[in-house]
């Protein structure tokens, strides 16, 4: 297959790029963060602009496009709402329209965001609530690629893995501050259910072979708050877990809300693929051997 992949400098669009690019033809647009790769054809392309979203999709041919581009930081959102709207909401729908038009199939990424974090365990039918503007142009984006494209896949998620910049996820936030022997905060009333990027793509790449279409949550079949997650990555690193202090988000300071239990049933996914998606304890243990391999100076060697 021609896979085409949006926002490749980015966490999840870097990691899936270099998954898919071990069995397939990949391209992976980039913006301001430009790479080199050995495996996948890196092209520059702010999507913003006006035709740069239908050259890109010419200049790839896909079969098979998975959006990763986006403005997924919550307090960038809420500085600059209109780049937000542009990047989640308007890109996703323009791409799913002209994806559509040329035969590809999508998988657009959304998050677990959408909901408000009062209850927990979310099925696909549960009605969002978006606290933020990152999740209300997030929930606007699932909703106009479904109506636009029904057979696209809309993939709710939550992740951790290795970055570019090696700061982007929290897991690289625990390992950056634990290893510099830094005390820090870790939330105990903010619970989430994080796939290791790698394990994400893969199942991504199997839902498109699978031809599922519509909603999905994909995310881990363990759920933990960010405390917790903190200890099993500390003891893991072998870092000094009492660096970690319990705390509550209420305390953190932090400016754009956020949902306290973003907990994700993804029971609809699993009868798909008939296992369990993998559990935090496998994540960790991948997120480990990584390190361990240098997989993070391999990710942050390929900035040019
Ligand atoms: N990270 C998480 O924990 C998390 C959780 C839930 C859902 N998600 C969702 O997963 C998806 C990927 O998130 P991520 O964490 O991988 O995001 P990320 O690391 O912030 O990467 C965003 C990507 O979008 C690209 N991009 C930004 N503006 C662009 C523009 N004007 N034109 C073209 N590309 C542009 C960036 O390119 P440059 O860097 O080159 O400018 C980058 O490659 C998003 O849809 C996000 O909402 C993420």
């Amino acid at each position: 297959m021609r896979i085409l992949v949006t926002g490749a400098s980015g966490l999840l669009g870097l990691n899936t790029a270099l998954e898919a690019s071990q069995q397939h033809e990949v391209f992976g647009s980039v913006n301001k963060n430009v790479i080199q790769s050995k495996t996948f054809t890196v092209i520059q392309s702010d999507l913003t602009e006006p035709g740069a979203l239908e050259k890109l999709i010419d200049e790839s041919k896909p079969d098979w496009v998975i959006n990763c581009a986006a403005l997924a930081n919550l307090d960038a959102c809420e500085a600059n709402p209109a780049l937000a709207e542009k990047l989640n909401s308007e890109l996703p729908g323009k791409l799913a329209n002209y994806v559509a038009k040329g035969g590809a199939r999508l998988v657009h990424l959304s998050t677990d965001a959408v909901f408000d974090g009062e209850r927990g365990n979310y099925t696909e039918e549960d009605k969002p609530n978006p606290l933020s503007l990152y999740a209300r142009t997030k929930l606007s984006g699932e909703q106009v690629v479904l109506a636009s494209n029904p057979e696209a896949i809309v993939a709710r998620v939550n992740l951790f893995g290795w970055s570019l910049s090696g700061k982007r996820s929290l897991a690289e936030w625990f390992v950056n501050n634990l290893s510099a022997g830094n005390k820090i905060m870790g939330f105990t009333d903010v619970y989430f259910c994080p796939l290791l990027v790698n394990h994400l793509a893969t199942l991504l790449l199997r839902m498109l072979e699978l031809e599922l279409h519509g909603l999905y949550h994909v995310v881990s079949s363990e759920c933990a708050n960010k405390f917790d997650f903190g200890v099993r990555l500390a003891r893991l690193f072998g870092f000094d877990e009492s660096l970690i202090e319990p705390a509550s988000v209420s305390e953190s300071g932090l400016s754009a809300a956020r949902s306290p239990m973003l907990t994700l049933k993804a029971d609809k996914l699993i009868r798909e693929l008939g296992e369990p998606t993998p559990g935090l304890t496998e994540g960790l243990a991948g997120f480990y051997s990584q390190y361990r391999d240098g997989y993070p100076e391999f990710i942050q060697g390929m900035k040019v």
